[in-house]
């Protein structure tokens, strides 16, 4: 079984995802990660380099090459599910868990990690929280496609787990 974890930036999962591949026994795959390791560069410096349009091709070409192990939780990135048919894809390919979560509660997770993230290294600490709920807006009808869609405070791997095995 393939889960795939989605929601904004911040939402966790990329910690919630390594807790649920543990508990459950599945590999982990982070496709920030994969992308990271097949460009030979980090996220960031692709993006300076070859801007976003081209990121967008990669991920999506990533998150459809990649040979998955059978069991494995993945990790996204916030913007995997809103480019091309990523989030029908997919939900053809696995079960997809949205974690959602409000632009504030967003914005105070994103705090200490802003440099590391193109979409936000730009901003100021009081522009972020309206550029959040902007982008989240956009979002969120591709973000709601997803088979479960969880609130993310608080959230835990077990809490993910009961919810996958109350489906199954
Ligand atoms: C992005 C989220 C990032 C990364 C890239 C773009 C986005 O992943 O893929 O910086 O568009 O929301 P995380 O959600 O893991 O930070």
């Amino acid at each position: 079984m393939k889960i795939f974890l989605i929601g904004f930036m911040g939402c966790g999962k990329s910690t919630l995802g390594r807790k649920l591949a543990t508990k459950l026994g599945y590999d982990l795959i982070d496709l920030d990660h994969q992308i990271e390791k097949n460009t030979g560069s980090s996220v960031g410096d692709y993006f300076s380099a070859h801007g976003e349009d081209a990121f967008r091709k990669l991920e999506s070409e990533t998150l459809k090459s990649l040979d998955y192990p059978k069991n494995c939780v993945i990790a996204t990135g916030g913007g995997t599910p809103c480019f091309f048919d990523n989030i029908d894809w997919m939900n053809e390919n696995g079960t997809t868990i949205y974690i959602k979560m409000a632009a504030p509660a967003l914005a105070k997770r994103l705090e200490s990690g802003m440099a590391k993230r193109p979409l936000l290294r730009n901003l100021t600490a009081e522009g972020v929280v309206e550029f959040i709920e902007n982008k989240l807006a956009e979002r969120e009808g591709f973000y709601n496609k997803a088979s479960l869609v969880l609130s993310g405070i608080s959230l835990t791997a077990d809490d993910i787990r009961a919810e996958i095995l109350a489906r199954s």
